[in-house]
């Protein structure tokens, strides 16, 4: 990896640990609510992906973990399980026939590579009912100021014609990052809510109160 970029991720890293450490909570990017599209009635579902269940290892042996409620899992999983129980949405985790690595500096290596050959990672999940779900929860890490490249092979499979997406992220100080116009781009026919959830690893554990609160907000 160029090392110059290296260095700015670790900065970026460490600096953004320190700022969440002395915030508490993760609503942020919040230009442009959007809630009247949202559609609160029909059936939702909450798609994510998280490097925990990708690396071929258990949780705790992952790259990335947090621990809810005594249990150890991804952290874009714990928020995504926070949007399901208050909403009594589905859960759909997107899964991929790459393992990812479990050690983080490893990790950043590969995603960085993925992301430089814009990789597809193969997609070992999927969604058979799509067409129930008017409103779909989309959240992933935020990898090098980006979504996964899995993210993009999502979105390759899936038409989101005519649903609601609501993305959120889980990240170290990047925060959305600019992905719900991305997603936008790449679900032309979508109404992308740009009033995404985020929150940083560091906080996520105890994100349910503020994750509830912009659930509020959307309508829900
Ligand atoms: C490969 C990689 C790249 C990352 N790049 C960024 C980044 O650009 N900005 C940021 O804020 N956090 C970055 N992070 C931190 C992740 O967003 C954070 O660890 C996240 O909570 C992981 O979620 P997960 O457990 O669901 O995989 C990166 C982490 C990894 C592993």
């Amino acid at each position: 990896m160029n090392p110059i970029k290296k260095m700015v991720l670790c900065v970026l890293l460490t600096l953004a640990l320190i700022a969440a450490l002395a915030s508490c909570g993760g609503k942020g990017d919040t230009a442009d609510p959007g809630s009247a599209d949202v559609d609160t009635e029909g059936k939702i579902l909450v798609a994510y992906f998280s490097a925990a269940e990708n690396s071929g290892v258990d949780a705790v042996s992952s790259a990335s973990v947090v621990t809810v409620d005594g249990e150890a899992k991804g952290v874009s999983q714990a928020v995504a399980e926070m949007i399901a129980e208050d909403t009594g949405a589905d859960l759909f985790s997107i899964r991929t026939s790459t393992v990812y690595p479990a050690n983080m500096g490893e990790l950043i290596d590969y995603a960085d590579k993925e992301q430089d050959d814009n990789a597809r990672p193969e997609l070992t999940s999927h969604i058979e009912n799509l067409d129930d779900y008017a409103t779909v929860f989309i959240g992933f890490p935020i990898w090098w100021y980006d979504m996964p490249q899995v993210m993009y092979s999502f979105f390759d499979e899936y038409d989101f014609s005519g649903k609601t997406i609501i993305p959120f992220t889980v990240h170290n100080g990047s925060r959305l990052s600019g992905t719900p116009a991305k997603i936008a781009e790449l679900e032309p026919d979508a109404t992308v809510i740009s009033d995404g959830f985020t929150v940083s690893m560091q906080n996520a554990a105890n994100a349910a109160e503020d994750v509830a609160e912009w659930l509020r907000g959307l309508g829900f």
